[in-house]
């Protein structure tokens, strides 16, 4: 076998499916920053990588972030990697992994200045350093001060990031399989990985790709709610393939609602636009953050101001004219700032809500934004499962980075910046893991027989489902079952009452059916194949959330309002039985221990802002 060899697949129910068979020292699936990060690590170290991507790389979903990238640089007024740590384990609710954060925020200036010396075009202060701006969370000492953390490229700051990393992998001379969808993980009998299948969208040539290490940076799974800033591709792709190896994913019912999403559309609006001044009213024309977040106000963490706005909507305090959003003051700012810092959104506020930013409030409604919860993985970007009792056993050959692991350095709710820093700098762990553990070009173990015949038995039965329900119907079926049933509040009767409305759906793709049986640039399979993997995560998330019995950060239990420590300080992991549709739920302990002796653990306390 040889790269780029073509030979004899299986036949699946008579038809043959010939695969072309590549082979590399590493397999990253995902494009975005993650993705890109640890390709560029990868390849300029020698060891021969391949980026395999559903889309163009830089129109992978990193492309829409806009606010920032979090690094203590301390260019605006005092900063300490201290103070960062501090905020993000108190932004987690204590769920986050104690060594995982250390790692995060020591390593993140460090990528910052990477990614300014690779070409980032950062915006600048008046002495020409990188521009910050303060985000929500963010503080000095330990809660006391505001930090301005958050390095700006404008409000374009993954668009730059995305562009410049895609740049450095070109560079670095990557091998890029660009518009292939992964459709399943290669799995020996011992449970290692050992590469991945992918159809090539154009010509519907089927690719295997053997790699010592995969890397899964496939983002989050956004779509399977019906409203949310993720791109229709954040389908969890990654997570899918996960489930459907036998492996768990992790606090899976922590979803991230961003308060500012423009009502109607889901479009974001930065938070960044309230680090530069911005505020929400209610239809009293009153900040009513000031009473839930005396001290933060509008930069209080995301789960507490999405959770005020949907508190003052349904006390009759809502604006227009169903009463069912808040508005977004920025026209109280000066217009040259909101040209300079907020240019993008003051375009989208224009063409998505019909505001001009510097005259009218922006009509919005917090909406779905990120997955704390995925693969879980140490701070190397190892893939962890729980095994004979060992809740940190490491899955050889499979890693996972970005959005689509839960490192945990995020826990229970992820702070505004803090997702850009992650992947870099777990992209960048992540390629010095294998740098250190793969030997460049060294012979790959045998394919075993049939390796691939799970992943082509799957292809095979979605494209030829010839059932009544067309793939759109359950997908709708699914985002309002989410939406409204695992929203920003849950009680155990919505929640089990969600928990049967999506088994439902879950039971309803044995009747999907799609019209086109080609596999040449078929929108109708890949939308099933998308579906498919979205409605396992979904049912994950679901039934994580009836699992869990206390409110912590994005998961707020009204029927058990309380953190409570003593018994749900703990990861889920969940598997799904995705042939006999079932779920299972256990635990792995929250590492309550630091990186090093530098900082203390940082004891649990109440979490006001
Ligand atoms: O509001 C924002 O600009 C989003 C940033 C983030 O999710 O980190």
């Amino acid at each position: 076998m040889s790269n780029g060899q073509s030979g004899a697949g299986p036949a699946i129910n008579g038809r043959a499916y010939p695969f072309t068979d590549h082979i590399f020292d590493v397999v990253v699936v995902g494009a975005g920053g993650a993705g890109l990060r640890a390709v560029v690590g990868c390849s300029e170290a020698g060891l021969k990588t391949a980026c395999i991507s559903k889309v163009f790389p830089t129109r992978s979903h990193t492309v829409a972030a806009q606010g920032g990238i979090s690094a203590a640089l301390g260019n605006m007024g005092e900063d300490d990697w201290r103070f960062h740590m501090y905020d993000t384990v108190k932004g987690s609710d204590w769920l986050g992994d104690q060594d995982a954060i250390e790692y995060l925020v020591r390593n993140a200036p460090a990528a910052v200045y990477e990614l300014e010396h690779w070409g980032v075009p950062f915006s600048r202060t008046e002495e020409g350093k990188i521009y910050q701006r303060p985000f929500g969370g963010m503080t000095t000492h330990y809660g006391k001060g505001t930090a301005q953390r958050t390095c700006a490229a404008a409000d374009r700051t993954g668009h730059a990031i995305l562009h410049t990393l895609y740049g450095a992998a070109l560079k670095a001379k990557a091998q890029f399989f660009i518009e292939y969808f992964a459709i399943d993980l290669m799995m020996d009998e011992e449970g290692a990985c050992i590469g991945v299948v992918a159809l090539k969208m154009d010509d519907g040539t089927l690719h295997r790709f053997r790699s010592k290490r995969t890397i899964l940076a496939t983002g989050g799974y956004g779509r399977a709610y019906f409203s949310a800033t993720s791109a229709h591709t954040c389908t969890g792709d990654g997570n899918a393939m996960v489930l459907r190896a036998g492996l768990p994913l992790q606090d899976m019912e922590f979803v991230q609602f961003h308060p500012t999403g423009i009502y109607g559309a889901g479009c974001l609006i930065t938070e960044g636009a309230r680090g530069e001044g911005g505020y929400l009213t209610n239809s009293e024309g009153e900040r009513f953050m000031e009473r839930y977040a005396p001290s933060a106000k509008d930069l209080a963490s995301r789960d507490v101001v999405s959770r005020s706005m949907t508190v003052e909507i349904r006390e009759g305090r809502g604006v227009g004219k169903d009463g069912d959003h808040i508005y977004l003051h920025l026209d109280h700012l000066d217009p040259k700032i909101l040209h300079e810092r907020l240019p993008g959104i003051s375009e989208s506020a224009k063409i998505f809500a019909g505001v001009d930013v510097t005259r009218e409030p922006i009509p919005v409604l917090p909406t779905v934004h990120y997955n704390m919860g995925g693969i879980p993985t140490n701070f190397h970007g190892e893939v962890l499962t729980k095994l004979n009792g060992d809740p940190d056993a490491v899955v050889q050959g499979l890693m996972a980075i970005g959005e689509a692991a839960c490192v945990s350095v995020h826990g229970a709710n992820r702070l505004g910046s803090n997702s850009l820093i992650d992947l870099v700098v777990f992209g960048r762990a992540t390629a010095d893991r294998c740098i250190r553990t793969v030997e460049p070009d060294s012979k790959h173990a045998e394919l075993p027989k049939g390796a691939s015949d799970v992943a082509i038995a799957r292809l095979d039965r979605l494209r030829h489902a010839s059932g009544a329900t067309p793939t759109a119907e359950l997908r709708l079926k699914m985002q309002k079952v989410m939406q409204s049933n695992c929203a920003v509040f849950r009680t155990g009767e919505v929640l089990e009452e969600g928990k049967d409305l999506i088994h439902d759906v879950w039971s309803g793709t044995d009747d999907v059916g799609i019209a086109d049986r080609s596999l040449v640039w078929n929108s109708d399979l890949i939308e099933t194949i998308e579906f498919d993997n979205l409605i396992s995560q979904a049912v994950v998330t679901m039934e994580s959330a009836v699992n869990r019995q206390e409110s912590r950060g994005a998961h707020a239990r009204e029927d058990f309002p309380d953190r409570n420590d003593k018994e749900w300080m703990k990861h889920t992991l969940a598997w799904a039985d995705t042939a006999a549709r079932t779920v299972s739920i256990d635990y792995r302990p929250v590492h309550t221990y630091t990186m090093t002796n530098d900082i203390q653990y940082i004891e649990p306390k109440a979490r006001v802002y």
